[in-house]
């Protein structure tokens, strides 16, 4: 069953059935083949980013200008009132007077539901904290239709910090929806948190654990690398630990299939060997690209200048 995206929030991917993320492929895929720059001329996106980013941020203000929008926002809330000591919630109800629609991205797991209850226009989660990223898992599926030809029944690695990767928790999530076989990668400290393991099981999904990826690799459609968000340890040491504890290098895919592809959301820090970028599997940059292609359908979508 399919809900029209118009004046709905993005907050977390199970929000949004097959058909919703089937549709919206679709319609990034015709805007990729035709471009629309003027579908959204005279709407107003707020750019509201709490935390760094460079493709979430870029691609998105990107794709309201391709659509003919424009932008106003912040990518340093030191900038804004909030050094002062203003508050998200009263933050929220200026930005909800002043745009059409608000990407918000904040280190607060909750934070964007917390917003989208503030705000009568629509709200776009961005990131918030180690919960979710709805919106990188959208351009993550474009890609993986866009490499395989398909989304069904892939053997699909998800590899890194499964902890604290919001972009692997909502995947992982998306994934239930066409079959695929799971495997985690990580060190025990980094595993994919129980409550989305218990969800994938009840949901019959197979999903395996493993510390390294020789194993699998010739069983392998796509490897989704991710980094080890120093960001999210409170100790140092324990950052130290494993930061190097997974890397992709050219010697790994030299038993690949021929249609394996290695995606990653970055930024990449050291987990993909700079080697690996000239091989054929490497697709994290037109992965990245893809961003703005995505973006720009689900901004018309929730705008309803298209069904
Ligand atoms: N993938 C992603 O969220 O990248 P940024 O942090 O640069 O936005």
């Amino acid at each position: 069953m399919s809900m029209s995206f118009k004046n709905r929030d993005v907050i977390t991917i199970n929000d949004f059935t097959k058909v919703d993320l089937l549709h919206l492929i679709n319609i990034a895929k015709s805007i990729k083949e035709n471009p629309q720059p003027t579908l959204l001329k005279g709407k107003i996106l707020a750019s509201c980013f709490f935390e760094p980013s460079t493709r979430t941020r870029l691609s998105f203000e990107a794709a309201m200008h391709r659509l003919g929008g424009a932008v106003i926002g912040f990518s340093d809330s030191k900038m804004t009132s909030v050094n002062k000591g203003e508050n998200l919630h009263d933050t929220m109800k200026m930005v909800d007077q002043y745009s059409d629609i608000v990407v918000l991205r904040h280190p607060l797991e909750g934070s964007a539901q917390l917003a989208a209850d503030v705000l009568q226009i629509p709200l776009i989660n961005a990131g918030d904290g180690a919960n979710q990223h709805p919106t990188q898992t959208f351009v993550d599926l474009f890609t993986i239709q866009e490499t395989q030809g398909r989304l069904e029944n892939l053997h699909i690695a998800i590899a890194g910090d499964l902890k604290h990767g919001r972009t692997v928790h909502s995947l992982a999530q998306a994934l239930v929806s066409f079959n695929s076989r799971l495997y985690f990668i990580s060190s025990p400290s980094l595993e994919m948190p129980k409550t989305i393991c218990d969800e994938l099981r009840e949901k019959g999904i197979k999903f395996s654990f493993h510390t390294s990826l020789e194993e699998i690799i010739h069983k392998l459609d796509i490897i989704y690398m991710t980094r080890v968000q120093e960001e999210r340890f409170i100790h140092k040491s324990d950052y130290d630990n494993v930061k190097n504890s997974l890397i992709i290098k050219p010697s790994l895919i030299e038993n690949a299939k021929e249609n394996l592809k290695i995606l990653h959301p970055l930024p990449r820090v050291k987990e993909i060997d700079k080697r690996v970028d000239a091989t054929p599997f490497a697709y994290y940059f037109q992965q990245a690209g893809n961003g703005i292609y995505v973006r720009q359908a689900l901004l018309a979508l929730m705008l309803g200048t298209l069904r």
